[in-house]
């Protein structure tokens, strides 16, 4: 795992999401509560979790709504053990980095 740049300083609000792209991963990063990195694809049919609504820690995929947990990546509901991979995101003093 390598720690890169990803995002400007302050550039995602609070309460919200976006998505990029590393290599061939799409990954959200969550500024909630602090900055949280996870795979940006619900395993349910592949949405993008990104534009979800969140409660707390807990993001609604926009889609047909499963729930996923932004801090551990566990799904919430109907398939036990199931979570997407999730990554340890910093805010630095020249911008956000994430470690993938
Ligand atoms: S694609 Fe996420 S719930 Fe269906």
């Amino acid at each position: 795992m390598v720690w890169q740049k990803v995002a400007e300083k302050d550039s995602i609000e609070k309460g919200k999401g976006i998505e990029v792209k590393i290599g061939d991963k799409r990954i959200a990063i969550f500024n909630q509560d602090g900055y949280h990195g996870i795979d940006a694809l619900c395993v349910h049919q592949d949405g993008s979790i990104v534009p979800g609504k969140l409660n707390g820690c807990i993001v609604e995929c926009p889609l047909h709504f499963w729930h996923y947990d932004i801090k551990t990546g566990d799904l919430l509901d109907y398939l036990k053990g199931v979570k997407l991979q999730t990554y340890k995101v910093e805010s630095r003093s020249d911008g956000i980095y994430m470690d993938v």
